[in-house]
């Protein structure tokens, strides 16, 4: 199916971090201007790009298999005298953009995270003929120069979204791809991000998630040219009328600073949640992984962070059969995961990446070591997180209405900890937050019932809810 004479469409599918979710919406922000409209169904697509993950073996592996998809597509097209363009960009296309184009033939072009500003370029290029591979860090350009045009697309975003603030990552965990793929640390300006902020809200957002892969180590000039550090833009950003509630990801321990942790303590749009992961409860782990802090630190700076606010829940990342990683070791994990208590967290066994310092350490754990400890360690968060949503039954939380819910008449919404939460309500309540009792607990999700409107944590314009 061809769409009228001008209209092109684009099929992007996206793997990997928010930031990729993030970065895939400004392309079709870019594209927009090209005449692209998106589409959900592949088969229809003119353009179709992966926003490929290269964090793990098994992420970078799928691209391939998608891409042997995408072949018999193009193929099918071509029998039909229409035209595809296959794009692979992200941080596969960072890593091995020249082996993408030699593996995989039904590539027309490759593109990395850092120079999407140059995708209609690109596109012009394989109009001509070519096969262009394109992998410059030209961080400070991307998606800052979008003519006005894309920036006042109103495209329906729902009611929460992300905002990408800081990009790459300086740190250099040795497991680690992303200061390659994503290469280094750069802030955008606080003007850049408040203006995103406010055009979101205006298109009905009422949460923001800043992003970045160190969003902590995010820093600019403030208005006065003073410096700020995430702390300040927080307080700035809470100022938008609207804007309900703020959440940012992923902290490095290191970056978590007295002036931060103090922000969860006095901005009320700031939400108790936190995602700080520690990837190992081992010091030789922690050392080996280059994260430049012990375990007892992290420990420390948790106390510190429920000292001000003690309703915060946590959660984390660990990598299980790091090279060298003892029985001690892992128990040590283990141990740190009781003492914090996770409201939720992620596990992942290590795979070697190629091209990172400790893909060349000799003391690989077996797979079926690797495999038990993950084991272990994912039936123990599993059980914290589902003692932590179990203490929220019999509690009343502010909900933030986001969709209509599973069945009609039922909507669904978050709570302040990011759990979703099922109750009969009204398609109109979508955008607004409501005080809820929360009676049960599902599989994926809460239960309860609206009992009041409440306001926004601060005086916004948010419609009142009648009761
Ligand atoms: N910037 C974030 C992490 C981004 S990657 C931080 O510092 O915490 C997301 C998670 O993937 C990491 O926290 C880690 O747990 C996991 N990860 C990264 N590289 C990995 C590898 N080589 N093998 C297994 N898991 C990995
Ligand atoms: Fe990777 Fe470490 Fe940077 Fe996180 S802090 S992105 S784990 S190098
Ligand atoms: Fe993956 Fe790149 Fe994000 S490697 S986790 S998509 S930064």
């Amino acid at each position: 199916m061809t769409g009228t004479p001008n209209t092109k469409r684009v099929f992007i599918k996206t793997y990997g971090c928010q930031m990729n979710v993030y970065d895939s919406d400004r392309m079709t922000d870019a594209l927009a201007i090209e005449g692209y409209e998106p589409t959900d169904h592949v088969e229809d697509a003119d353009l179709v790009l992966l926003n490929t993950c290269h964090i793990r073996e098994k992420a970078a592996e799928k691209v391939y298999s998608e891409l042997g998809r995408v072949r018999v597509l193009k193929e099918a097209a071509a029998r039909e005298g229409r035209r595809v363009v296959v794009g692979v960009a992200g941080c596969v296309a960072q890593a091995e953009g020249d082996e993408i184009a030699r593996r995989a033939p039904v590539v027309d072009l490759v593109v990395g995270p850092q120079s999407y500003q140059h995708l209609p370029a690109l596109l012009a290029d394989v109009a001509r003929g070519k096969r262009p591979v394109e992998t410059e860090f030209a961080i400070a350009e991307k998606f800052e120069r979008l003519p006005a045009a894309a920036r006042e697309r109103t495209q329906s975003r729902g009611v929460t979204a992300f905002l990408t603030i800081q990009e790459g990552c300086d740190k250099f965990c040795t497991f680690c791809v992303v200061p390659y793929t994503r290469g280094a640390e750069v802030s955008r300006p606080v003007a850049r991000i408040v203006e995103e902020a406010e055009r979101l809200v205006e298109a009905g957002v009422r949460e923001v998630t800043l992003l970045g892969q160190n969003v902590n180590a995010w820093h600019g000039a403030g208005p006065d040219g003073s410096e700020w550090g995430l702390g300040q833009l927080l307080y700035r950003l809470a100022e938008i009328p609207g804007l309900a509630r703020l959440r940012y990801t992923t902290s490095h321990p290191r970056d978590m600073d007295d002036a931060l942790i103090a922000v969860h303590r006095d901005l009320p749009a700031l939400m108790p949640y936190l995602h700080l992961p520690v990837q190992s409860g081992s010091d030789a782990i922690l050392a080996a992984m280059n994260r430049r802090h012990r375990a007892d630190d992290y420990l420390r700076l948790v106390d510190r962070i429920r000292d001000v606010r003690p309703d915060i829940a946590m959660s984390g990342d660990f990598i299980v059969g790091f090279p060298g990683e003892s029985d001690a070791d892992f128990e040590a994990t283990m141990r740190l995961v009781e003492r914090v208590g996770y409201a939720a967290a992620y596990s992942f066994k290590y795979s070697p990446r190629p091209g990172t310092p400790a893909a060349g350490l000799g003391t690989q754990v077996s797979d079926a070591v690797a495999s038990e400890r993950l084991y272990r360690l994912q039936a123990l968060i599993a059980a914290q997180q589902t003692a932590f949503n179990q203490s929220k039954v019999g509690t009343h939380m502010d909900v933030l209405f986001e969709r209509a819910g599973r069945r009609p008449g039922q909507i669904m919404g978050r709570s302040p900890y990011l759990q979703a939460v099922q109750l009969d309500g009204d398609p109109s309540w979508i955008g607004r937050i409501g005080r809820v009792a929360i009676s049960g607990l599902g599989t994926n999700s809460l239960f309860g019932a609206r009992i009041e409107a409440v306001p926004a944590p601060r005086a916004t314009p948010l419609p009142e809810m009648a009761t």
